[in-house]
């Protein structure tokens, strides 16, 4: 006789109101719900800017899941994750890490930049990240049980990982994975529009002139033109200042150091606006 496996239970969806806003590119909303329905990790890589943090954010509403999110830095600790005794008025308690309570609850866990937290990371996601789906937590002697409606969901920036910084085979495997892009042009420029209350044809020059920015990645400069700054960029058009100076202060400075490299961009922006 087959097992009906049940659906994991999540709290009832949020009103659409209260739904972060998320324009998808693929069948990724379908792709995440069913990763969650059967219980896989998820890991979401892509360039800075282009949607990651958002679409975990818009699942996780859209399933009713609480959201626990960390952004890794290189001296996050398996204990950040997990929880540590603390000294609270002369006692000494324990309080979950954000890992740890995502599993308590039933939630979402997001792990943004992973590649960057500290190798003992990996060794408490991964009995979490298999069949097993435990979390043993040594200093308080538990072994948790993720209930059926815990996720996790991993992400990175693939464009400017060095080789230590890459995950590794038996970490990369235990994930079902999305790779993000930009969005096609008519779609960024309506999601930049929503985002930032500049009307379309206003927002379309900044879309082009960061696609043509784009295409200098990996040459002059080392990131593409995020969607986060055209964003920026329509925002302060927005708000009434000048095109120039919100595509100087939003665009160009944020892609460079270099006094070059920045003085070609100015001479690129001049050329596409005017
Ligand atoms: N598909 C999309 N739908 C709606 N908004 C989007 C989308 N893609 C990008 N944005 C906009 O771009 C901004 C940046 O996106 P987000 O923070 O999700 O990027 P990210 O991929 O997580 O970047 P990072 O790697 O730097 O963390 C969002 O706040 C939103 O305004
Ligand atoms: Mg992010």
């Amino acid at each position: 006789m087959n097992m009906i496996s049940p659906l994991p239970v999540a709290a009832p969806p949020a009103d659409s109101v209260d739904i972060p806003a998320y324009s998808a590119s693929g069948n990724e909303c379908a792709l995440f719900e069913k990763a969650w329905e059967k219980r896989l990790p998820l890991l979401l890589k892509g360039p800075t800017g282009s949607g990651k943090t958002r679409f975990v954010a818009h699942m996780a509403a859209r399933l009713g899941l609480p959201l626990f999110t960390v952004a890794c830095h290189d001296d996050l600790s398996a204990a950040d994750l997990t929880g540590r005794h603390l000294l609270k008025g002369g006692e000494t308690v324990w309080v979950d890490g954000p890992l740890t309570r995502a599993v308590r609850e039933g939630g979402l866990c997001y792990l943004d930049e992973i590649v960057e937290a500290r190798k003992d990371v990996a060794v408490v996601l991964h009995p979490l990240t298999d069949d097993r789906r435990i979390l043993p937590l040594e200093r308080t002697g538990e072994l948790l049980s993720a209930p059926p409606s815990f996720m996790l969901a991993v992400s990175y920036n693939p464009g400017y990982q060095n080789l230590l910084k890459n995950l590794k085979p038996s970490t990369r495997q235990r994930f079902v994975s999305i790779t993000f892009d930009f969005l096609p042009r008519d779609q960024e420029i309506v999601v930049v529009a929503q985002e930032s209350g500049l009307d379309e044809g206003a927002v379309a020059p900044l879309v082009d002139l960061a696609r043509r920015l784009r295409s200098l990645k990996g040459q002059d400069i080392e990131e593409g033109v995020s969607t986060r700054l055209i964003v920026y960029a329509a925002s302060l058009v927005a708000a009434g200042l000048p095109r120039p100076e919100a595509v100087m202060a939003a665009i160009i400075e944020p892609l460079t150091d270099e006094p070059e490299v920045r003085a070609g961009l100015i001479e690129i922006s001049r050329a596409a606006l005017g």
